[in-house]
């Protein structure tokens, strides 16, 4: 792979007060990768996807996305932080699907997906709602268009959540736990959609307990203890033959 990665992070540390929760993150993710995080609870997984996603700034160390700083920009050799405005342009090319949906409840399937691009982007109706059937098509949900969330099984909301991510156009897209809502018999579905994603050529930060997709579909994999890297490589290597004391016994528990 050539170019600047799509996400870089050196030595990012995050606090929440007193709360020491990233202790100096370093890694990066290439154009078109699946990443996938794996890692206890509490390690600071989601937090480091709120970083990416601009949703926090990061009190120590960088991060870019796309070679655009997160949350600042550098003149001179110094940082400013960005303004809320300014932040929230660069947060429209992301997208993020989590673990609970979070879908309008009150807007069927396709009134969800075509939101973002007429409100955020100024979108004519008529643009949005071509693409938004299109991708309800993709995600195997042409038949349930103007279904309202109330009305669709938790990984179909799942999957509008996906669509409705994937409207906005975005150049990376961050899971958190996509699946670790739903019901067994659900998560194959979503599973799917990822992977059919994947062959796309979306690059992709996917935080998961799935090692079996990990294994078959990321490209890299991270596990994270502690707010640190521990251990990375290849998902095959990592999950087959772990170097660490630590990640082998988080294995040992999830796999
Ligand atoms: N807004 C916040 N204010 C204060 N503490 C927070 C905040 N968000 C997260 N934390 C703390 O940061 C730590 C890391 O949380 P985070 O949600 O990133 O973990 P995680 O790895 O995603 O865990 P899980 O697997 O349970 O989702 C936790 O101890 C959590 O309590
Ligand atoms: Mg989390």
């Amino acid at each position: 792979m050539t170019g600047q990665p799509m996400v870089k992070a050196e030595g990012v540390h995050k606090s929440y007060g007193a709360a020491h929760i990233l202790r100096g993150i370093d890694l990066e993710v290439q154009n078109g990768e699946v990443f996938c995080l794996v890692g206890p609870s509490g390690s600071g997984k989601s937090t480091f996807l709120r970083c990416i996603n601009h949703l926090e700034r990061v009190d120590g160390g960088r991060l870019s996305v796309d070679g655009q700083l997160v949350g600042y920009r550098e003149k001179s050799g110094k940082l400013y932080e960005l303004k809320d405005s300014e932040v929230a342009v660069q947060r429209r090319d992301i997208g993020m699907v989590f673990q609970r949906f979070n879908l309008f409840p009150h807007m069927t399937a396709l009134g969800n997906v075509m939101e973002a691009p007429i409100q955020v982007k100024g979108e004519s109706k008529a643009v949005a709602r071509e693409r938004a059937e299109r991708l309800l098509d993709r995600v195997g949900l042409g038949d349930k268009m103007g279904n309202y969330p109330s009305q669709l099984s938790g990984g179909q909301q799942q999957r509008v959540a996906i669509a409705r991510a994937l409207a906005m156009e975005p150049k990376l897209m961050l899971f958190d736990e996509p699946t670790s809502a739903l019901d067994p018999e659900l998560v194959g579905d979503v599973l799917d959609v990822m992977r059919d994603l994947a062959e796309s050529g979306m690059t992709m930060i996917v935080v998961t307990h799935e090692m079996g997709f990990a294994r078959e579909v990321g490209d890299s994999l991270v596990f994270m203890d502690g707010g640190v890297v521990v251990e990375s490589g290849n998902p095959r290597d990592v999950l087959g033959n772990p170097q660490h004391d630590r990640t082998k016994a988080f294995l040992s528990k999830v796999l």
